[in-house]
C-alpha cells in the first residue's frame, strides 16, 4: 500500500486549495471560512456528520457552487467563472467527481456514458471504434470485464457504480473526488475500487474520499480532513489517529456506545411469506415476521434481498407463493393496497423511487398518508407543518425549515426523511432496504434506537443492510439469503458479524 508522508506533501505544490470559503444557503451556513488543500498523489478522507458541509466543499472544487466569500484554486489557478462556465473551467483544470447518487444515462451504452459530452469523433463523425477501444482500456484499468456496448440499464447497481468511476478516468483527471463510492458495492468490489484508487494515487492524481465507514478510511486514506458544522475541525494523519479521536472531532463529543440486541422478541405473526418465487433471484422463500420483531435479511450484494422486499411489498412480479399480512392474503393486492393495510417500504435508492426532490421535507413526509393532514378533503397547512415537525425532531433531520425542498438536504438527512415518512404514516410492518446508507455514525445509532422503539411499541421491521456489522445492533433475528433461499437463521444475542459473514459466503 502506498502511503505518502505529509512531509513530502508539504513540499509539493497543492493541486487544489480553498481559502477562507464561506457558503450560505437560506437558514444554513453550509461552509464557514473553510481552508483546504490537497497535494498530487494524496488520498484524503473527507469526514463529518450528515450536513457538515462535505458535499458543499466538493461542489466548490468542481465549480458547481460558487463561494459567497473566499477562493478556490485548482493547479494554482483561481476559478473565476460563474454558472455552468465555472464547472467547465474546473473540469478543464482536471477536477472530476463521482457522486453519491448515480448519474449515468440508463438507455445508453457503457461506452456512450463514459464519453458523455466528449465523444471522440473524426470529421464530425462519431468514432465508434476508438470509443470502444478506449472504453475497454479504461474498464480494464479498473479490473472490469464489461462489454462497452452493453446498455447501462442492464448493469447491476455495483457495476453502474464502477462504470461511474471509470467515467471520471476518461479525460486524464488531476483530482478525483469520490462521494461515498462504496455504499452500493460488495466486499470484493470495494477491493476493486481500492485498487483503482491506489493506482490513481500512484499516477499522481489527488483523491478526495468521502465516507461514513471508518474502517474503510483506514484502508485507503493517508490523511483525513474532518468537518463539523461547516468548519474544518482538523486534518490528521490517519495512521497516527485513533478512530475514537477522529469520531470525537466529527461529533464534537465522545461517541455513544453501541448496544447489541440482547434477547430475541416477537409476538403474534403479522406477516407470513410462503413459497415466494420472484424470478430470477427469489427461488422459494418462507418466513414469518412477528409483532414487535426486527428481522434482518443478510446476504451478498446482488443475492436478491431487494427483489425479495419488492416482492413482499407488491412492487415486483411474483410467480408463485403467498404473502399474508395480519391474517389476510394480500398476494393479489397492489402495493398501494398493502400500504393501506399497514405496510411501509423504503427503497434502496432514494433517487429512483424514494423522494420528490423539489417538494418540501414536509410534503415528502406526509406523502405516505395524506389523510392524516386533510380536513374536509383539503390539506391543512398547519397540520402538515406540525406533523412534519414532529418527525423532523424525532429523526433528527437537519433542515432549515419544514418546507425546504428535500433535494437540497444533505444525503444522510434525505435518508432520515424517507424513513420518517413511514413512522409518520404509522406503518405496522416496515420494510427498510439499506436504511442507513449514507448516514453518519451518530445518526446510525439514532436510527437503530428509533427502530428498536418502533419494535417495542408493537411495530415489526424487516431490515436489510450490506453492512453486516450493524445487524447485531438492531435485529432480534437474522435470516441469510443465498441462491434465492434462506439458508441460515441467527437469533439475538447470538447474532455476530463473523458468523453472518461465513453464512453469506
Ligand atoms: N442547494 C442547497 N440549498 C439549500 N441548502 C443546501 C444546499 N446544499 C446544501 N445545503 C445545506 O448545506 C448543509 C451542508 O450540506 P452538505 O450536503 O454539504 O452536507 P454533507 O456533509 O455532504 O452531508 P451528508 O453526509 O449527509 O451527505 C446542509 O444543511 C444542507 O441542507
Ligand atoms: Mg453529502
Amino acid at each position: 500500500m502506498s502511503r505518502s508522508s505529509t512531509a513530502v506533501i508539504d513540499r509539493v505544490a497543492p493541486v487544489a486549495t480553498v481559502h477562507g470559503a464561506t457558503k450560505r444557503y437560506p437558514g444554513v451556513l453550509a461552509l464557514d471560512n473553510v481552508a483546504f488543500s490537497i497535494a498530487p498523489g494524496e488520498v484524503r478522507a473527507l469526514l463529518g456528520k450528515n450536513g457538515a458541509g462535505k458535499s458543499t466543499l466538493i461542489r466548490l472544487l468542481t465549480g458547481a457552487t460558487e463561494p459567497d466569500d473566499g477562493e478556490v484554486l485548482i493547479g494554482g489557478r483561481a476559478l473565476t467563472g460563474s454558472g455552468p462556465q465555472r464547472t467547465i473551467e474546473a473540469g478543464r483544470l482536471g477536477v472530476r467527481a463521482v457522486y453519491q447518487e448515480l448519474s449515468l444515462i440508463p438507455s445508453m451504452s457503457i461506452a456512450e456514458n463514459l464519453f458523455l459530452g466528449h465523444w471522440p469523433s473524426r470529421g464530425g463523425v462519431l468514432a465508434h471504434g476508438e470509443m470502444d477501444r478506449r472504453s475497454r482500456e479504461t474498464l480494464g484499468g479498473l479490473g472490469l470485464d464489461l462489454d462497452p456496448s452493453r446498455k447501462v440499464e442492464t448493469l447491476s447497481p455495483a457495476e453502474r457504480q464502477l462504470v461511474e468511476i471509470a467515467r471520471v478516468l476518461v479525460g486524464e483527471p488531476k483530482i478525483v473526488i469520490l462521494d461515498e463510492p462504496t455504499s452500493s458495492l460488495a466486499a470484493a468490489e470495494v477491493e476493486l475500487l481500492f485498487k483503482a484508487v491506489r493506482k490513481l494515487a500512484a499516477a499522481g492524481i489527488a483523491v478526495i474520499y468521502v465516507s461514513h465507514r471508518m474502517a474503510e478510511i483506514r484502508q485507503i486514506a493517508a490523511s483525513a480532513t474532518v468537518m463539523r458544522d461547516g468548519k474544518v475541525a482538523g486534518t490528521v494523519e490517519v495512521a497516527g489517529a485513533a478512530t475514537s479521536e477522529i469520531v470525537r472531532m466529527m461529533l464534537g463529543h465522545d461517541a455513544q456506545e453501541e448496544h447489541l440486541v440482547e434477547t430475541a422478541l416477537g409476538g403474534a405473526v403479522v406477516l407470513e411469506v410462503a413459497g415466494l418465487v420472484s424470478r430470477p433471484k427469489v427461488a422459494g422463500v418462507d418466513f414469518v415476521l412477528r409483532r414487535g420483531e426486527v428481522l434482518g435479511f443478510a446476504g451478498l450484494l446482488g443475492v436478491g434481498r431487494t427483489e425479495l422486499l419488492r416482492g413482499i411489498a407488491g412492487l415486483a412480479p411474483v410467480q408463485a407463493g403467498t404473502v399474508t399480512m395480519n391474517g389476510r392474503d394480500v398476494t393479489a393486492l397492489p402495493y398501494a393496497r398493502r400500504v393501506r393495510e399497514g405496510l411501509g417500504f423504503t427503497p434502496e435508492s432514494r433517487k429512483e423511487d424514494g423522494i420528490l426532490p423539489l417538494l418540501g421535507v414536509d410534503e415528502n413526509i406526509v406523502a405516505a398518508d395524506f389523510s392524516k393532514v386533510t380536513a374536509f378533503g383539503v390539506i391543512s397547512a398547519p397540520r402538515k407543518t406540525a406533523m412534519a415537525r414532529g418527525i423532523i425532531e424525532r429523526m433528527g433531520i437537519k433542515t432549515a425549515r419544514t418546507g425546504t425542498p428535500i433535494g437540497t438536504l444533505s444525503g444522510g438527512n434525505q435518508q432520515k426523511a424517507v424513513i420518517g415518512r413511514w413512522i409518520y404514516a404509522d406503518a405496522t410492518i416496515l420494510l427498510l432496504d439499506e436504511p442507513t446508507r449514507g448516514v453518519d455514525v451518530e445518526a446510525k445509532l439514532q436510527i437503530y434506537g428509533i427502530i428498536r422503539d418502533l419494535a417495542a411499541s408493537g411495530r415489526s421491521v424487516i431490515f436489510v443492510s450490506s453492512e453486516l456489522e450493524e445487524l447485531p445492533n438492531v435485529c432480534d433475528r437474522v435470516l441469510v439469503l443465498k441462491e434465492g433461499r434462506f439458508v441460515a437463521e441467527f437469533l439475538a444475542p447470538d447474532i455476530r458479524t463473523e458468523g453472518l459473514m461465513a453464512a453469506c459466503l
